[in-house]
């Protein structure tokens, strides 16, 4: 099917440019005091106008908001073969090789020995290989986006917040919570090339129309105004000829610099992190000039926190306070003037660093940021590991800077980190917070480290049903198992080659994931190896056309970005094409579903492994490595570390940042690796997908899945209950291919796993079925027509297990409810396993 057509996302309200008059005072900010601050009499008024911050109004006329970008998911194909007048294979040979030993059938006890090792402490970021990409995996040097401006070799994060920087124009911002970057190019009031800096407030969003379908009619998005230059780091050397480079070396920051032109040795580099305190440029012999496309109403001088840091004080048109501490390398009073007011301007030949800061918490927030001015972030890093049950991750920070050694950074925690801080973290905290423009409020936190745990892990999930009171159900009742049983003949035989045989990654992907799902519980948890043997074996032959990189749109190898791509968009010229695979777009999607497939297959027949592990794992590392010294591909592309989820957008410029629609295949990726590294025995890859599923639970029920009591999303979009396609600019209640209540939601709940009840809590549930699926409210699922419909009635299983498996059990079922990532047999297992059913 063709895939969503795209729309770029020009949301750009730039400023427009406006005329500085010649005759505007310049006054000097010349005599600075330490105690107090020198109002610097320069004003323009405001209102009437000031461009750009009228636009700020909730009243978007005339800004073109669009809703829609490339890079998600599609709409679910019809289920291909089976037809209810299908006959009923029997007669299947029993397969010695598959018992009922799969690894999720745990009901003898652990030995001692494992016991003890639970206790152990196991890292989560051991290498999962450091083998060569697979010999049947053609590598290509000559992937359609180039390397722009990229300074440094080897992989780059191709779906992180700094991409911007290298794609397209190079004016898309980065999202570092809770400021946005982009390079200006000229554009805006200032008419600026330096690095602009911006900070939404809760009163600058733009709102969509309500969603009248919804009880309390929640706005249907939000999205924060961009385009906004509160403050702008710039040289008055920079101008039309400006370089944009990038060092992207390292996996969760990127060094960008800024030149006049080509060559020249002279420079602002800014080190971009997210959650940094300050944003922070590093001149290199440059006049600096420091501007405002909001306009300054005055700057002051503001003192000195310590010897050799140099404090200004500025009050922009909007109102609002920014703090500028200027650390000059040869210790000079820089004497900073205000040319207009638009352009603060330093000393010609300056090196040194300038740091901007927004305030919002008057004297006490000043103190705050001077006692770690000067310092900055050089690189992070993020640990990890899992004891029990109970996951602990860290990131930390090397530092920079004037007095790093003694100074303290700064750093912003986003809501879900500062509720699982450990106490030592907590306790570094300070009242400092500034909102972020998709997450809530950001909170400032001393140190150059934080702390997480996540506990209740769901470390004895397996392939069976899970939930939170039963854990593992792999015994079913057996009036249950002759259901399945039943029901089972029927999907076993459908062709199994001409559904995962596809020219799509995401479709194939998925397909076998369901047959496998279908295998393993006809083999295990309704105990009939002998019905299941046969359909492993062809699974095993459909797996190999991928496994012998034989499909339609083989892998390549793409030595530029250095990833695992489909060949399809080199081969059709389509970016889009399989939702832009070749592009970096959904790969934790896409080979999330092959891992999945790959770890049940090899939990049945671990002799299958030897030849297929070397396959699963390239796919493992590229779209989720566990190191970041690897030649071969990035650190984590698709998980972000600081975020708590995953980000689907690739290599496409995206002036709202990178997004994610399905939560839920996201954490499908996260258990896929945890079921494949317990299956092929690798303990650091299995507490990795663990740990990434607690973290994922707290990251969705933070910011994606909205219970009433939700404060980190605006009071009036929660009614929505799930986000819909969350971006770092913008949220829309919405999807990739279409706008049916069913789509928006359901999009959030597939595949169904034994994760979906760990993720997805029981209160959530209720109210989005209240909401929405209930049969006195907007979209009763009872009249839901195709596989989505099976998708909700799958999900009601979290809630009612009875109504769930009355549903799938039904004698006037019709398979046309069941989408073709899915089985029925599976789904009355699931409901049976929930508490549903015969007993
Ligand atoms: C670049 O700027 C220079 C000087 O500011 C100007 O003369 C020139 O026309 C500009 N070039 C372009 C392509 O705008
Ligand atoms: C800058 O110069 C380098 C080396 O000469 C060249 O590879 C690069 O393409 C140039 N960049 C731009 C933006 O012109
Ligand atoms: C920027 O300037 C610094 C200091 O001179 C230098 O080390 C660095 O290489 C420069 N960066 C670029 C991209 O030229
Ligand atoms: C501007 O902000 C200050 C405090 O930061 C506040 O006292 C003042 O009332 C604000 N002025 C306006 C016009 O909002
Ligand atoms: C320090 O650097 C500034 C900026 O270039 C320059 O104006 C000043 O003269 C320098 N001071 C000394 C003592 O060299
Ligand atoms: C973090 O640091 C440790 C120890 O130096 C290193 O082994 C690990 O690879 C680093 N992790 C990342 C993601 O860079
Ligand atoms: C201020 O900095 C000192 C070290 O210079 C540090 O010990 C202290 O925790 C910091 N206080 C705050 C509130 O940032
Ligand atoms: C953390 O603090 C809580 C309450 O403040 C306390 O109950 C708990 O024991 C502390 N944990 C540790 C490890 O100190
Ligand atoms: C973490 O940061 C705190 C505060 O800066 C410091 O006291 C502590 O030693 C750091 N811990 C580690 C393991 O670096
Ligand atoms: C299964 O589908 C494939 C591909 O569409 C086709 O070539 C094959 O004949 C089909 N097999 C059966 C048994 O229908
Ligand atoms: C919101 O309510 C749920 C109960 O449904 C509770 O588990 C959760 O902790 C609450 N969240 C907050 C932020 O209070
Ligand atoms: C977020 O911060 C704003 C002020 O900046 C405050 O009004 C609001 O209550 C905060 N929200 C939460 C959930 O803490």
């Amino acid at each position: 099917m063709a895939p969503p057509s795209w729309f770029i996302t020009t949301v750009l309200i730039w400023l427009q440019a406006a005329e500085i008059a010649c005759a505007l005072p310049r006054p000097s900010l010349n005599g600075r005091s330490q105690s107090e601050a020198e109002p610097v009499s320069f004003k323009t008024q405001y209102p009437p106008v000031i461009p750009g911050a009228r636009i700020l109004a909730p009243d978007t006329t005339g800004v073109i908001y669009t809703s829609l970008e490339r890079g998600g998911r599609p709409s679910l194909p019809p289920f291909p073969t089976v037809t209810e007048s299908s006959p009923v294979a029997t007669n299947y040979r029993y397969n010695p090789l598959v018992t009922a030993t799969s690894s999720s059938t745990t009901s003898t006890p652990c030995p001692e020995s494992r016991l003890a090792a639970a206790m152990t402490s196991q890292n989560v970021f051991q290498p999962v290989s450091m083998s060569a990409i697979p010999s049947n995996i053609q590598t290509r040097n000559d992937h359609p986006v180039p390397r722009l401006g990229i300074r440094s070799s080897g992989p780059v994060s191709t779906n992180k917040f700094f991409a911007g920087f290298f794609l397209g124009s190079q004016t898309s911002a980065a999202f570092t919570h809770p400021y946005s970057l982009a390079w200006a190019k000229g554009n805006g009031n200032a008419q600026s090339w330096g690095m602009a800096i911006s900070h939404i407030e809760a009163g600058m969003l733009a709102y969509g129309p309500p969603e009248d379908r919804l009880p309390g009619h929640p706005v249907s998005y939000y999205i924060n105004p961009v385009g906004l230059q509160s403050m702008i780091l710039s040289a008055a050397e920079l101008g039309n000829s400006t370089v944009v480079s990038t060092d992207a070396s390292q996996p969760m920051s990127a060094q960008v610099t800024l030149q006049p032109r080509n060559g020249t040795s002279s420079n602002i580099t800014f080190p971009i992190f997210q959650g940094m305190g300050y944003v922070t440029g590093i001149y290199t012999n440059l006049q600096p000039l420091i501007q405002s496309s909001i306009f300054f109403r005055n700057v002051v001088t503001a003192g000195s926190p310590r010897v050799g840091i140099f404090k200004y004080r500025a009050t922009l048109e909007d109102n609002t306070s920014w703090l500028i501490y200027v650390i000059p390398s040869n210790g000079t009073d820089p004497n900073l003037h205000l040319d207009s007011n638009t352009n603060l301007r330093g000393p010609a030949g300056f090196s040194g660093i300038i740091q901007v800061a927004k305030n919002p918490a008057g004297d006490s927030g000043e103190k705050f940021y001077d006692n770690s001015s000067g310092v900055y972030p050089l690189s992070v890093n993020v640990t990890g590991s899992v004891t029990s049950n109970t996951g602990t991750y860290g990131l930390s920070w090397k530092k920079g800077g004037k007095d790093a050694a003694s100074t303290p950074l700064l750093m912003f925690a986003l809501p879900h980190h500062v509720s699982s801080f450990d106490n030592s973290t907590q306790s570094r905290k300070i009242a400092l917070q500034l909102r972020t423009t998709t997450k809530g409020n950001a909170t400032a936190v001393i140190g150059e480290n934080w702390t997480m745990v996540e506990p209740d892990l769901p470390t004895d999930m397996g392939f069976a049903p899970w939930s939170p009171s039963k854990g593992n159900v792999a015994t079913l009742s057996a009036a249950a198992k002759q259901v399945l049983l039943n029901v089972a003949p029927t999907e076993l035989q459908q062709n199994m080659s001409a559904q995962t045989d596809l020219n799509s990654m995401y479709y194939s992907g998925k397909a076998l994931s369901k047959f496998a799902t279908l295998i393993y519980t006809v083999n295990t948890l309704a105990n009939n190896p002998s019905l299941a043997a046969p359909a492993l074996a062809t699974l095993k032959n459909c797996f190999a056309e991928f496994a012998n990189n034989k499909q339609q749109f083989p892998l390549v190898y793409d030595n530029v970005w250095k990833g695992i791509v489909s060949s399809a968009s080199y081969v059709t010229g389509d970016s889009g094409v399989d939702f832009g695979n070749s592009y970096y777009n959904d790969h934790h999607f896409h080979y999330g579903y092959f891992i999945h497939a790959a770890a049940i297959i090899g939990s049945l027949d671990p002799s299958w492994l030897a030849q297929n592990k070397d396959y699963v794992n390239a796919l493992v590392r590229d779209a989720g490595n566990s190191v970041s010294n690897d030649p071969l591909f990035p650190f984590s592309r698709a998980f972000d570390w600081f975020h708590g989820h995953s980000w689907a957008k690739g290599l496409f410029e995206s002036f709202d940042g990178k997004d994610e629609e399905s939560t839920s295949e996201d954490a499908m990726f996260a258990y896929a690796v945890k079921m494949w590294g317990k299956t092929v025995g690798d303990a650091s890859m299995e507490a990795r997908g663990n740990l990434m599923l607690g973290i994922l639970r707290r990251s969705f029920h933070n910011y994606f899945y909205m219970e009433p009591n939700n404060t980190n999303q605006p009071s009036n979009f929660i009614a929505n209950k799930v986000t819909g396609i969350l971006f770092e600019n913008k949220v829309d209640h919405t999807t990739y291919f279409g706008n049916n209540l069913e789509y928006i939601e359901g999009i959030h709940m597939l595949p169904l796993m034994p994760n979906s009840a760990y993720l997805r809590n029981k209160n959530f549930v209720s109210q989005e079925w209240n909401a929405m699926f209930a049969s006195n409210a907007s979209d009763p699922a009872q009249n839901v027509e195709g596989g989505w419909k099976g998708v909700l009635y799958a999900n009601l299983a979290l809630i009612d297990p009875n109504a769930s498996w009355n549903f799938f059990s039904q004698s006037n079922f019709s398979y046309s409810w069941i989408d073709g990532g899915a089985s029925r047999t599976w789904y009355l297992a699931y409901a049976a396993g929930l508490g549903g059913g015969p007993a």
